[in-house]
């Protein structure tokens, strides 16, 4: 049977008192890779927020990782974003220690003590993005495709049932966004599920899933068109 990661019924995204999307009703299942798509504007990043409780859920019912979001409680944040990898455009590493030190914070802020354990678990999160080699490097040393790695092992450190991904590859090279995808796709492929929102459509073409859609105040799947045969 497969599992329920995210549902959200009925529901409605604000900011602030600003309608943004209404009347949601999705579902994503365990092992899934769904994309968010829709123009500027539209809502993608609010729909995220509200996912990590960044924004309250105010009308309609949404369930995350187990997680009520409807009742959720400011102290219980916390708990909420330890269940949840996320990972932003602008990779929001720590400038002033390397690589290891990120995520050594990062632990050791989620309650983990045991050094072995921490080393370990360090190194097997930079191995699944490439980066095993590079502990050492300060994220100033390190290319725009490289940080989103490190922030991508850095989402993987506590395990987590769901990652959100708000435009990854939104700072990176076509060529690099391809990179950064395969990491993404390889994690997906070991289990994880995964929600990317992305504005990148040579990517929904080379790597077709499910995809949301964010357009007039609300969320919907679209069927993608297949590449054009020539
Ligand atoms: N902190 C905020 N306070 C008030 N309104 C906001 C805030 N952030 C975003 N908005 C508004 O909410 C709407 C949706 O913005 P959002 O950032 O969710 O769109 P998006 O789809 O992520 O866009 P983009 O593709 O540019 O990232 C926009 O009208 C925006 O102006
Ligand atoms: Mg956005």
């Amino acid at each position: 049977m497969s599992e329920t990661i995210l549902e959200l019924n009925n529901a409605s995204i604000f900011q602030r008192e600003t309608l943004i999307l209404s009347d949601v009703n999705i579902e994503i299942k365990k092992g899934e890779f769904v994309y968010l798509i829709g123009k500027t504007g539209t809502g993608k990043s609010s729909f995220m927020k509200t996912l990590y409780g960044d924004l309250p859920l105010k009308s309609g019912s949404g369930q995350i990782v187990d997680i009520d979001l409807q009742s959720l409680k400011e102290k219980e944040i916390p708990y909420l974003r330890r269940k949840l990898g996320v990972v932003f455009q602008d990779f929001k590493l720590l400038n002033d220690r390397n690589v290891k030190e990120n995520l050594i914070f990062v632990l050791k802020a989620t309650g983990w003590k045991d050094k072995t354990k921490m080393n370990q678990k360090i190194e097997d999160v930079l191995d699944k993005v490439g980066m095993k080699t590079k502990s050492f490097k300060f994220p100033y040393q390190l290319s725009g495709g490289e940080q989103q790695r490190v922030a991508i092992a850095r989402a993987l450190l506590n395990d987590p049932e769901l990652i959100l991904a708000d435009e990854p590859t939104g700072n990176l090279d076509p060529q690099t966004s391809v990179e950064v995808m395969e990491v993404l796709q390889d994690i997906n492929k070991n289990g994880n599920t995964i929600l990317m929102a992305t504005h990148d459509y040579a990517l929904l073409l080379k790597y077709p899933s499910k995809t949301l859609k964010c357009d007039g105040q609300r969320l919907f799947e679209v069927v993608q068109k297949k590449q054009q045969q020539h």
